[in-house]
């Protein structure tokens, strides 16, 4: 034991520090020990606390390395404070053998840390690919399980053998004696009273009856009216149920909507089942429909979903002797849909007569959850098959006489299935093979012949004439379908404004010829007035759907094969390209058809001197037939001094301020093309042309500039302007189209289309490209490079509010449910002038300087 020695305090007070000195003193490496230990301990708790990735690791791994570590923390902390009982040289023995260990078992963990590390990065490496590789399998297997249903669906329908010929005849089709069978149109019409230059003027008899929409139906479809019977083509007679008293049987037709009656040797009857029925002479036609109905499409069925309740329903009428053994048939048809879960539904008038009531809701119910409604020959077949159309069940008819609304005009394989009754055992194989394509455009298509044709009075009266014209072949007077687009003109009765001043200068990127200037020409029309009847005959009925037309111009007008250029009597109007490139393309419109110009429609509304720039940027334009300036402006007259150019710029005065008049086909439109413009659309002449150029060869379609789409979020769709790689929809503030269109627009697209434009003051364009799909199937061409315009004011970037926005998602949505679907069509590609960014030999030259 040291004595006291104030000396001795002094030194050890010191020792501290010596220690230091002194590298190899047993205190120095003590404190060194220490010092580790507490930096060890505390960056461990650090990056405890931080929770790095290796203590994380480190805790996951779960093999007990670190809850050994933190015991090791604990001990140490025990060794603290113990400490004053154990002698120096022990403590430093022990210090160092838990360094050591301590060291050691750092160094393990952090090369096991390490390992742990590589098998962490590899797993993260592995987990996207293996999960894309699992995502695949699981595609697979649920292709796999798709094709195994669809094989298992296939194979167990079996197909049964069909009958032999099938007695007694059908209904409607009852042996017709031996005068009936020499009758003709041909020689129970008197033609000497129809000129083809008469236009089929017609009288309408009175029976004294309640048919007075009836008539009003038929002056809505504009037929001429004739003075007399006797200067009448026709004699058209509504009765019901009864014939009157003898009456001059020649050029008569019967519309009976009462209860059918049997043929008049010499007249056409048209009713709702027809014994004898005359397949040229009589129309059978369900003359119980309502009257027209601008909210009618509400009623109808919408085209998706697919899937209904219902894959067959068999509507089995009364009396119904159709096979041979017409239950054990059905028997079959359930037990075989049963073997791929379809369901089979027989509605069965001799058990339950209720179904083949007049009106049986039952019956609309079951069609409208069915995807086929099977018909037989039965008295009221055609009732039946008009609901079955109304409900978009597609009708799968068993019999091959039954008589169908206008059947050779309608093409009713579009939107029907036919067999004769003898295929009964047949009937689920084949209904069953049908691809969900096809269904979906039967339904589709008869839910249009059906809206077009047959849904109300005003369309059986417009497409009864037009079959009548078609048959007698005599074109519709135009000149009276067309005095609802006679346009009005301001100055005074002029169109064009009388103190017009000259510009002089053509805009300044435009300088280089882009086309010759031609004087004003219109494009030839009323070309087809004879063959629309007949050759162009399919494609009015079923395609553009407007027979009662003669068309002012056709869309799918024929072109002449490439040498008629070389003779003499073909040649007139062709514009050939001289050989070369840029430059001899650009002094002639070349193409496959004959040279033509198009018309300018466009919009104004409030914004005179956006116009003037407007109207100076067409100076020189060639190609240009005509400038026509919709003032929509109404309260105010256009001021009377405009620009001048070398085309007529026309103004036409309307009645209201509506977008629709966008699209009147006013009379003043004298060419197929046209190119519809906002008044504030900054294009370059070069780009106008060449969509010019492109919409010649694509004149079905809209073209032009301004591209947007529908997209999907979440449960609905919407309209979208962003750019994107997909388009449907061309703006028509700066679109070509045909003139056609105009007319479609107006007279044929269902009116609450249009009401709705003028609702929302909005939407007229997204209505258009609807309507242009929805007739061709096919989708816009966008021209050049522009996506949005050079137009401060332009629709959307003006309005950019949100209610514009959602005005025309809401539009869209209307629309298709108006439609019953949506029929814009994706389009993935743009169109750019031929040698658009190719690389030409020095000799030759771009066909447009910019586009
Ligand atoms: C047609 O006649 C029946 C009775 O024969 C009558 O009940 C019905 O109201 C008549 N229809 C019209 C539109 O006059
Ligand atoms: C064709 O029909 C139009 C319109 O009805 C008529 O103006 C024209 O004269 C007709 N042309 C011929 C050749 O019949
Ligand atoms: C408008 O026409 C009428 C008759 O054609 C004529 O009397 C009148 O002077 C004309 N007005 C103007 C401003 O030209
Ligand atoms: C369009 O793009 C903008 C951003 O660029 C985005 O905020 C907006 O949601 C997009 N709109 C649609 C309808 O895609």
């Amino acid at each position: 034991m040291p004595s006291y020695n104030p000396g001795l305090h002094h030194r050890q007070e010191n020792r501290w520090l010596n220690s230091f000195r002194d590298p190899f003193s047993v205190g120095f490496l003590l404190k060194l020990g220490l010092f580790i230990l507490i930096l060890f301990v505390f960056t461990s708790l650090f990056l405890f606390i931080n929770g790095g990735p290796e203590l994380e690791l480190a805790t996951w791994s779960q093999d007990g390395k670190s809850s050994r570590l933190k015991k090791k923390i604990e001990n140490i902390d025990d060794y603290d404070a113990g400490c004053s009982g154990f002698s120096m040289g022990e403590i430093i023995r022990e210090q160092k053998k838990i360094l050591e260990s301590v060291r050691r078992e750092l160094i393990e963990s952090q090369s096991k840390l390490d390992e742990y590390r590589k098998v962490y990065d590899e797993l993260q490496r592995t987990i996207p690919q293996r999960q894309l590789e699992l995502s695949t399998i699981e595609g697979e297997i649920e292709a796999a399980h798709r094709t195994l249903l669809e094989f298992q669906a296939k194979r167990n329908v079996r197909v049964y053998l069909p009958h032999e010929p099938l007695f007694p005849a059908s209904h409607s089709y009852k042996t017709p004696s031996k005068e009936e069978l020499t009758f003709s149109l041909e020689n129970i019409f008197d033609l000497s009273r129809c000129s083809i230059t008469s236009f089929m003027p017609i009288f309408i008899q009175n029976s004294g009856g309640k048919e007075g929409n009836w008539i009003d139906s038929f002056k809505s479809a504009g037929y001429i009216e004739a003075k007399s019977p006797d200067t009448a083509c026709f004699v058209l007679s509504l009765i019901n149920g009864s014939l009157p008293p003898d009456t001059d049987p020649f050029n008569k037709i019967f519309l009976n909507y009462g209860s059918p009656i049997t043929a008049p040797h010499k007249s056409i009857l048209v009713q709702s089942t027809c014994a004898p029925f005359r397949r040229t002479i009589d129309f059978a036609l369900n003359l119980d429909v309502s009257e027209v109905d601008e909210n009618s499409w509400e009623s109808l069925p919408q085209l998706l979903p697919f899937s209904r309740k219902n894959y067959i329903s068999v509507i089995i009428d009364r009396n119904q002797e159709v096979t041979k053994n017409l239950d054990e048939d059905l028997k079959l048809l359930q037990e075989s849909s049963k073997n791929v879960e379809d369901s089979v539904e027989i509605l069965d008038c001799r058990t339950s007569t209720a179904f083949c009531d007049k009106i049986s809701e039952g019956r609309a119910q079951s069609f409208k959850s069915s995807i086929f409604c099977v018909i037989f020959d039965s008295p009221d077949y055609l009732r039946y098959f008009y609901e079955a159309l109304q409900n978009g069940c597609v009708p799968a008819l068993l019999s091959l006489d039954l008589v169908l609304p206008f059947d050779d005009l309608i093409d009713w394989r579009q939107a029907a299935y036919r067999m004769p009754a003898a295929r009964l055992p047949e009937l689920h194989f084949i209904l069953r093979s049908f691809a969900v394509e096809d269904i979906l455009e039967m339904r589709r298509k008869g839910r249009m012949y059906y809206s077009t044709y047959l849904g109300d009075r005003n369309a059986v009266a417009r497409t009864l004439l037009a079959a009548l014209r078609t048959r007698l072949q005599i074109p519709p007077f135009e000149a009276k379908i067309a005095s609802k687009n006679k346009a009005k003109a301001f100055f005074n009765g002029s169109f064009t404004s009388p103190n017009g001043y000259s510009i002089s200068a053509p805009p300044a990127y435009d300088d280089d010829s882009i086309g010759p200037l031609e004087t004003s020409f219109p494009s030839p029309t009323f070309l087809h007035n004879f063959t629309k009847l007949q050759m162009y005959s399919y494609d009015a009925w079923n395609v553009d759907m407007m027979p009662w037309k003669s068309g002012e111009h056709l869309i799918g007008a024929l072109e002449l094969p490439a040498e008629a250029e070389f003779h003499e009597d073909t040649k007139i109007g062709f514009r050939p390209i001289e050989p070369g490139s840029g430059v001899e393309f650009s002094r002639a419109l070349g193409g496959n058809r004959q040279r033509e110009q198009f018309t300018i429609v466009l919009l104004t509304y409030e914004r005179d001197s956006v116009l003037s720039d407007s109207l100076k940027r067409l100076y020189q334009m060639p190609y240009l037939n005509k400038v026509i300036v919709i003032w929509n402006s109404i309260n105010r007259e256009p001021p009377d001094s405009w620009p001048r150019l070398h085309v007529p710029v026309e103004f036409i005065k309307v009645k209201e301020n509506s977008l629709n008049n966008r699209f009147v086909p006013w009379d003043r439109i004298e060419t197929e093309a046209v190119l519809s413009l906002d008044d504030d659309i900054d294009l370059m002449q070069q780009e106008l042309v060449f969509a010019f150029r492109v919409w010649r060869e694509n004149r079905d379609r809209i073209v032009g500039f301004p591209a947007r789409h529908h997209a999907r979020f979440g449960d609905s769709m919407f309209y979208n302007s962003n750019h994107t790689c997909q388009l449907s929809m061309i703006l028509t503030g700066a679109a070509f189209l045909h003139k056609s269109y105009l007319e479609a627009y107006t007279y044929v697209m269902p009116i609450a289309i249009r009401r709705h434009v003028d609702r929302v003051m909005n939407c007229e364009d997204l209505a258009m490209n609807y309507l242009v799909s929805h007739l061709t199937r096919k989708p816009p061409i966008k021209s050049t490079s522009r996506w949005t315009l050079k137009c401060p004011t332009c629709t959307e970037s003006l309005w950019k509010s949100e209610s514009h926005f959602d005005e025309r998602h809401e539009c869209m949505r209307l629309f298709t449910k108006i439609y019953g679907y949506n029929p814009l069509k994706y389009s993935q590609f743009r169109a750019d002038s031929i040698l658009y960014k190719t690389k030409v030999p020095p000799n030759h030259q771009k066909c447009f300087k910019i586009v």
